[in-house]
């Protein structure tokens, strides 16, 4: 499955994992690494092209990330995006310095070597994605100008004999509109894979790799219900059944029917064959929540219970050979071991391994896959789609968007208000994309509502009310660091607070939430 491989080499930009998820778009196997990467470890794993991707630093300075001339002497393609472009063209004698009007936003590009591989199939002139403070001012020895912008008099250098591409813009990001004309013509035409690496072999191949691991071996699973401990549980239970464990700890923070809906999916009356556990702990929870109104110290107590509650099932269920974790392949990256050794996901933050399972080995069976990947594996293993396309959902759950003190009433509000949001949000955009064929230009990547802990004096009827504010969020985000408040209708908003207000008790008023991130967090604590 890995045999042909293209490496990303990290230079701590923010688009890098989305330049390798544009490669395996191609149907090329890719793999990020860190810059601090042995060249020998590079050269061992015999790529067939390496790109180097953006980074905020000046690469003339003298602690930048860098990287050895040797990497561009290996005979192996080189791509260098934006800071890569630079780093390439400042290793190999060219001359890169701080542009007098930095570049940022679409910006059009004016190819001038037009046979260049890097654009075959695309226009003349083109829109690209700029984000630069520095430029090249001459490229290196070798090289010639393929493309320039009118600020940029080096957008794209090639060294064509030597396979080395600088791109001073971003390709892998949407706004660059023929960007993946251009990455495929690296991947396939310069470095000349073949294209052939299908996430459709992945399913059929781990379940083979799993058995063979696992043999009659017995594997422990803690099943959050959230999107890659579901395909985990999937795919472990097609390769093994009933030699699988899994745990289900129901908080009671959890959505509206959301435990229902695991155990339907999961539990003995569902679709796949495990052993499934589930633990009602929602008054356990409440009981400890009770009183305290500080943010950490409820996401301490969270995330502690849950350890306390898998220890006593653990315990129950004995010595087991393996720990199954949905580890995906961006916690393999963001803990920065660029896919080398076993890293630990955070679930339920509890930030380690459980040291009081008794098990001998990790097995980890979607640590390559990124989170698109990780949904196409659970739709053929026929996961719902409504759990498989599921929302990102805090480890704490509404623990940490009920603000202040938690109690059960609270959660039933939220809950309620938050069911009926969701319910009107996703009508809308099916609606708008019944008409139009497309998603809303406003489809938020994350909606919730959260319950402030404010009341106000309100009147019902003949009655004076004193109840809460409910919040609405919504955002568009790429990758969850910054965000910007979504813009839903306001008819569907309306809908919502008309609703909210007459279906849950104990909701007064209604807000919606227009800050951005930052200065404001995605989630209420
Ligand atoms: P913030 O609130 O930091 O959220 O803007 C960014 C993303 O991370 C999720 N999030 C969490 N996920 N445990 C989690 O598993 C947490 O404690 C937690 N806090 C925030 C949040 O839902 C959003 O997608």
């Amino acid at each position: 499955m890995k045999k042909e491989l293209v490496i990303v080499i990290d230079f701590g930009g923010q688009y890098n994992q989305l330049v390798a998820r544009r490669v395996r778009e191609c149907n090329v196997y890719c793999e990020i690494y860190s810059y601090k990467t042995d060249l020998a470890k590079i050269k061992e794993m015999n790529p067939k092209g390496i790109i180097l991707t953006g980074g905020p630093n000046s690469c003339y300075e003298a602690d930048s990330p860098t990287y050895q001339k040797e990497l561009f002497e290996l005979g192996i393609p080189v791509l260098g995006l934006c800071y890569g472009a630079q780093l390439m063209m400042h290793v190999l004698g060219g001359k890169v310095e701080k542009a007098e009007v930095s570049e940022y936003g679409k910006t059009e590009l004016l190819v001038d070597k037009t046979d260049s591989k890097i654009f075959e199939n695309v226009s003349d002139k083109t829109i690209v994605w700029m984000s630069h403070t520095d430029y090249i001012s001459k490229p290196a020895p070798g090289f010639e100008i393929a493309a320039h912008t009118a600020d940029c008099p080096v957008a794209v250098a090639e060294n064509a004999d030597q396979k080395l591409y600088a791109i001073q813009y971003h390709p892998e990001v949407l706004h660059t509109v023929e960007g993946k004309t251009m990455l495929s013509n690296f991947v396939l035409g310069v470095c000349g894979c073949a294209g052939d690496w299908k996430m459709d072999a992945f399913v059929e191949n781990t379940i083979k790799e799993i058995r063979e691991k696992v043999g009659d071996g017995k594997v422990l699973l803690a099943l959050s219900g959230g999107v890659d401990s579901s395909v985990a549980a999937g795919l472990l239970s097609r390769a093994i059944g009933k030699q699988l464990t899994c745990v289900f700890v129901d908080h009671g923070l959890l959505r509206k029917d959301e435990g229902d809906e695991v155990e339907g999916v999961f539990g003995p009356n569902g679709q796949f064959d495990l052993n499934f556990i589930r633990v009602n702990a929602q008054q356990r929870y409440y009981d400890k929540l009770a009183g305290v109104t500080e943010p950490e110290a409820k996401r301490k107590i969270i995330g502690e219970e849950f350890i306390r509650i898998f220890e006593e099932e653990a315990k129950k269920i004995g010595a087991v050979d393996f720990l199954a974790q949905g580890t995906i392949y961006p916690d393999v990256v963001e803990s920065g071991l660029g896919g080398e050794s076993a890293v630990i996901k955070s679930h339920h933050n509890v930030g380690g391994l459980p040291d009081f399972v008794d098990f001998k080995e990790i097995i980890e069976p979607l640590r390559d896959l990124f989170k698109d990947e990780v949904r196409k594996a659970g739709l053929e293993l026929g996961i719902p789609e409504r759990l498989v396309f599921r929302q990102p959902f805090p480890g704490p759950g509404l623990g940490i968007r009920i603000i202040g003190e938690v109690t059960e009433e609270k959660v039933r509000i939220v809950q309620d208000a938050d069911y009926i949001y969701r319910e009107e949000v996703d009508k809308a955009a099916a609606d708008y994309k019944k008409e139009h064929g497309v998603d809303p230009s406003w489809m938020p990547n994350q909606y919730f509502a959260a319950l402030t802990n404010m009341r106000s004096v309100g009147v019902m009827g003949d009655f004076r009310t004193y109840d809460y504010a409910v919040a609405l969020r919504a955002v568009k985000t790429i990758d969850f660091m910054t965000a910007e408040s979504a813009e839903i209708p306001y008819e569907v908003l309306n809908k919502v607070m008309n609703r909210v207000i007459n279906e849950v008790k104990g909701v007064n008023r209604v807000f919606y939430d227009l800050t951005s991130k930052p200065p404001g967090t995605i989630e209420f604590e």
